[in-house]
């Protein structure tokens, strides 16, 4: 297992857009298995290679509502994604690694479906609902360099953030 570092809003890297993958090689097996390892310790739902410093077109995503024993088998791979259909609106709280303690209030499809490769670069086709939907907007955005903070209404207050935490007097 290998953790990669998770670059922090303000590092220019995470604005630029990435490059799609041309070899399904082992260098990008090890990055899909090294981001899995860092997705789960971070305790996140989803990340995107640029945040680990790679600029190509690669993200992680657990998908909340697969059926697994293990979160590590609901963790979705996409490689070159592309969103083909979309469906319905969401408007909820939206959270990310790369700024960690904050969140913000963002609109989203409800459903998503995305066209992507596998690691073996087998093309496939995956749907997302509701939370996955949300994050698979969220992953893909990163890989044109796009942070939820540009399409945020609003961000949440530290009086908001206290009460979510549950520290609040
Ligand atoms: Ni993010």
């Amino acid at each position: 297992m290998a953790l990669r570092n998770i670059l922090e809003f303000g590092d220019k890297t995470l604005n630029k857009v990435c490059r799609p993958v041309k070899d399904f090689n082992k260098r990008l097996h090890i990055l899909l298995d090294d981001m899995k390892d860092t997705l789960l310790d971070a305790e996140g739902l989803g990340l995107a290679a640029p945040q680990v410093g790679v600029l190509r077109r690669v993200v992680v995503v657990i998908d909340i509502n697969k059926e697994a024993e293990y979160e590590e088998d609901k963790i979705i791979e996409l490689v070159n994604p592309e969103i083909i259909y979309t469906e319905g609106e969401q408007e909820g709280m939206e959270g990310c690694l790369s700024l960690p303690g904050e969140f913000g209030i963002v609109k989203r499809p409800n459903i998503v479906k995305v066209r992507a490769f596998d690691r073996y670069g087998q093309e496939f086709e995956y749907t997302g609902e509701g939370l996955t939907a949300r994050c698979f907007c969220h992953e893909l955005d990163h890989l044109d360099g796009h942070l939820y903070t540009e399409r945020a209404s609003r961000m949440l207050t530290p009086e908001e953030l206290d009460e979510m935490r549950g520290d609040a007097e």
